[in-house]
């Protein structure tokens, strides 16, 4: 059985036993509701480290007041056993009392690359995001830690915070799972009706379809326009933001002059998707 540690003191004492042995770790921190996309993560760690652990902690300080915290799906039991089925070696699974004791004061913000996008439309979020992700990472002290890219901005965010408090962990990016009919793997996809469902795919198709125009030379304005277009003519209720940003840093692109990444937000039924996928200059 794998080990479900629940306190800092024991996810400690676990990676230091490893480490005296000489064994590298790598570390994938989840919210849990795991999916195909989780596991490639868990697999790309066992690629590189000798041991992985897996958090499992769905954390309060990301999500908006009005958002899906209360919601959000948590499935322990049978991601355990899909982590145990994927070959993790632990799953550190805290709860909000143990992550956030009485009195924790102290709040990480990344400027920069958490503002606009998702930044704009969750007030907060990546706050939240990359002062859990610290605390995370000095709490489990990995060699490796692995994000997907599905969740471009989050992934650069942390990119730019470990770099910015020397956090000793080398940072990987995995591309993103998609099911057969391109939609991205997100546990969110569970709030969708089988309509929806049927619906949901568009996004990628959008993303697909501008990326195209992009390379075949076209402005950037026109083509995101006709994307935000076809999604709402797909049925979804809103698109928060359709753009193209620079891949490094995520500065906006009027054209594409650089490898770049076409980056997605949309609101169907009661679910936000986000999407995005590189595009790169012919
Ligand atoms: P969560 O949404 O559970 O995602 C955990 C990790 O899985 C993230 O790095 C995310 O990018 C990755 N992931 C999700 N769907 C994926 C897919 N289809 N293909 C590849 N990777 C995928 O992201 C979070 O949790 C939280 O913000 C967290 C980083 C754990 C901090 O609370």
């Amino acid at each position: 059985m794998v080990p479900i540690l629940r306190s800092v003191a024991s996810l400690r004492v676990q990676v230091a036993q490893w480490r005296k042995a000489g064994l590298r770790v790598a570390f994938v921190p989840t919210m849990g509701a795991l999916h195909e996309g989780h596991l490639s993560l868990v697999k790309a760690g066992l690629a590189e480290a000798d041991r992985v652990v897996v958090s499992i902690f769905v954390n309060p300080t990301q999500f908006g007041p009005n958002e899906d915290f209360a919601a959000y799906p948590r499935t322990e039991e049978a991601d355990v056993a899909k982590l145990e089925g994927a070959g993790a070696h632990a799953v550190y699974a805290p709860s909000v009392e143990e992550m956030y004791p009485a009195g924790a004061a102290t709040t990480v913000h990344v400027a920069g690359v958490s503002d606009g996008l998702c930044g704009t439309f969750r007030p907060g979020h990546f706050d939240g995001v990359a002062t859990v992700v610290s605390k995370l990472l000095n709490q489990a002290q990995p060699e490796i830690a692995l994000f997907g890219e599905k969740d471009f901005q989050q992934l650069q965010v942390i990119r730019r915070l470990v770099k910015d408090l020397d956090i000793p962990v080398a940072v990987r990016g995995v591309p993103t799972l998609r099911e057969a009919d391109g939609l991205a793997m997100s546990s969110r996809n569970a709030y969708l009706s089988p309509e929806e469902r049927a619906t949901a795919p568009a996004l990628h198709r959008a993303l697909s379809e501008a990326a195209a125009k992009l390379q075949a030379g076209a402005e950037a304005d026109p083509v995101l326009q006709d994307g935000i277009a076809a999604i709402l003519a797909a049925g979804f209720g809103s698109v928060d933001y359709l753009e193209l940003r620079a891949a490094e840093d995520l500065l906006p692109l009027a054209r594409l002059d650089r490898p770049a990444r076409l980056i997605v937000a949309a609101r169907l039924g009661r679910a936000r998707l986000i999407d995005n996928i590189p595009v790169n200059p012919a």
